[in-house]
């Protein structure tokens, strides 16, 4: 679909345009003087026709013999003068390619129009005050009358709006005239007939190459509404058909029936009704929580494959967030959590590094939310428009991005979690530290929910549902403390510490050590580094080790990836029985830490670890 997006964006630029430009022109041709237009201001209407006496012509039939072969011979007159005309080649057109010889009709004698013969002609067609300036002859293509396909003497006058009158060699015809107010105005031709390349004709290769253009904005359009109508994004309710199902919990008691819209996926179905499902993958299909058991058997995906045995999937086993409500009769629910909607508004959004941003978020309607540290709220992102390059970049972060492309995109309603950062024991508010998710390159587009929040404006609001309190800090255990993590890996494990530390200072629990290993490139990117200095400072329990994989010269702190430095401080922590790990980042950072614990002795149930993908 990306390519057809791309072509419909680009289609539709250029149809835009010209459809601009269709407008400006059309008003111009409506408003406009035509005589003006025309170049006739100082043009002589008077035409003066003088009678002759035919008799004393030379004879045409010695005329057509005594000249090249012709097809027709007509009387003209110049100048007060008669003429025969001579055709040896007609075209559909005057102004096409004719070929003539003029013939004086009473000598018989063939005439040339010279440069005076033409000059007395084109003062007697104009009526301006100029004077006479230049006079000189013009071949195909000619500025003035781009169709104009014979040769012709062009005689200039000095007036105020340079009048040039036109006299066609072979036949002493008066072309036209043309002056400055009919020069502006073939611009606006120009511009409405797409003459582009001065043709002089509406049949040109440009409309016509606009007509594919066309075309393909129509066909293109059509696709992709027909692709966003398939994934669900229009949903008329007055056309919406519903569905029932019937619900029963894990013990396959009956908790009645919902009503949901046809096609609305089953995990954001359940929410309007406040039922949460685990999720920790935000309805991507990875995290394998939000396991239903449904009726009839619906068609297996490949999430489902990943996540259930055979004997399960025969059994109905399927994850709500890939299937849809008219796949199903009946439901049940393997695990609910209690969390709820909630509208939550910004209070603040700034810059905490050059791509990652703290947000701050007050809940509509309640006083305050309890949750325990590490939880994540899953946002309800809808449709769209996003930007490649975040909006009020501060100056000193500008050249992070230089090498991001400006783009506007249009993006779906979807779904996406973040963990907040601060635990409920320390802060009223809701505060996430959320990384703007850039893209890898123009094919692809950047974070859809990163950049939708991280441009929200104080007092926006945003719905989201939570806390999931799925990586949260053992309660009551006295043990050592490891918190690793990266980047906005930070969020939980901030709000994990601050928990540590509320709790301690309420004395709810005895005081733990705590080691926190934090892993940036550069060291801007070493998030709240401040804080954790002065906390190390202040509380002999707490061990803060900052780690860059790519520093400055001037960095005199830990350097490599900060599990190796975790690896270099194991042996320093005692027994590892006695230590809880607690790890949060990307992928291949958690796999390559658990690996190494492994190897050190530790077990699985001393790692708790929120990955994030
Ligand atoms: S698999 Fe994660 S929400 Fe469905």
């Amino acid at each position: 679909m990306l390519i057809i997006r791309k072509i419909h964006k680009w289609a539709s630029i250029i149809v835009g345009i010209q459809f601009l430009l269709w407008l400006v022109s059309g008003i111009f041709f409506n408003t406009m003087d035509h005589t003006k237009a025309m170049g006739h201001s100082y043009k002589n209407h008077a035409h003066q026709h003088v009678e002759f006496n035919q008799s004393l012509f030379a004879d045409p039939v010695v005329v057509l013999n005594s000249n090249r072969a012709s097809i027709s011979l007509t009387h003209t007159q110049l100048l007060g003068k008669p003429y025969y005309l001579l055709t040896h080649t007609k075209a559909l057109y005057k102004n096409f390619k004719n070929d003539y010889t003029l013939v004086d009709a009473y000598t018989g004698e063939s005439t040339i129009i010279d440069a005076q013969h033409a000059t007395e002609i084109a003062k007697q067609s104009y009526s301006g005050p100029g004077d006479l300036v230049s006079v000189k002859t013009l071949q195909y293509p000619m500025d003035d009358f781009p169709k104009q396909q014979n040769a012709v003497w062009q005689i200039n006058f000095s007036d105020d709006i340079n009048t040039s009158v036109y006299i066609e060699v072979g036949s002493g015809r008066v072309v036209g005239h043309s002056d400055d107010d009919k020069r502006f105005a073939d611009i606006f031709f120009m511009l409405h007939f797409m003459d582009y390349g001065s043709e002089g004709s509406f049949n040109n290769v440009q409309i016509i190459l606009f007509a594919f253009v066309t075309l393909w904005l129509a066909f293109t359009g059509l696709i992709w509404t027909i692709d966003l109508g398939f994934r669900g994004q229009y949903k008329i309710k007055a056309l919406a058909g519903t569905q029932k199902i019937k619900l029963f919990d894990k013990h396959q008691k009956s908790m009645g029936n919902i009503t949901l819209s046809t096609h609305s996926n089953l995990l954001d179905g359940l929410i309007e009704h406040d039922i949460a499902l685990p999720s920790s993958c935000g309805g991507g299909g990875t995290c394998g929580r939000c396991k239903v058991m449904i009726t009839p058997p619906a068609k297996i995906t490949s999430a489902d494959h990943q996540h259930f045995s055979d004997g399960e999937l025969q059994q109905g086993y399927r994850l709500a967030c890939q299937h849809f409500s008219n796949d199903v009769q009946n439901m049940t629910l393997i695990d609910v959590t209690d969390a709820q909607k909630h509208t939550l508004t910004l209070t603040a959004n700034q810059f905490i590094s050059p791509t990652i941003k703290e947000l701050r978020f007050q809940v509509k309607d309640v006083n305050k939310l309890n949750y325990k540290a590490g939880a994540f709220m899953r946002f309800f992102i809808p449709a769209s428009t996003g930007i490649s390059i975040p909006l009020n970049l501060p100056e000193q972060h500008k050249p992070h991005w230089q090498h991001i492309e400006h783009l506007e995109y249009e993006h779906l309603a979807c779904t996406r979690n973040y963990s907040l950062s601060e635990s409920s024991l320390s802060s009223d508010e809701l505060v996430f530290t959320i990384k703007i998710q850039a893209a890898p390159h123009n094919d692809v587009l950047p974070g859809v929910g990163s950049n939708y929040l991280c441009n929200l404006h104080p007092g926006d609001s945003v719905d989201a549902i939570g806390p999931f309190e799925e990586f949260f800090a053992k309660r009551n255990s006295t043990k050592t403390m490891v918190l690793l993590g990266a980047g906005s890996g930070m969020a939980p494990l901030k709000s994990l510490i601050s928990e540590q530390i509320a709790l301690t200072n309420a004395n709810q629990q005895q005081t733990r050590d705590m080691h926190f290993f934090y892993g940036a490139r550069q060291e801007h990117d070493l998030l709240y580094a401040d804080e954790f200095y002065r906390l190390a400072k202040s509380n002999e329990h707490f061990h803060y080790y900052p780690t860059l994989s790519k520093p400055n010269e001037d960095w005199l702190g830990s350097t490599g990836y900060v599990q190796q430095i975790l690896q270099l401080n194991l042996s320093t922590m005692g027994d590892v029985t006695n230590i809880e790990f607690y790890l949060c980042g990307p992928q291949a950072l958690m796999t390559e830490t658990i690996d190494l614990l492994k190897a050190n002795g530790v077990e699985d149930n001393q790692i708790a670890f929120d990955l994030f993908s």
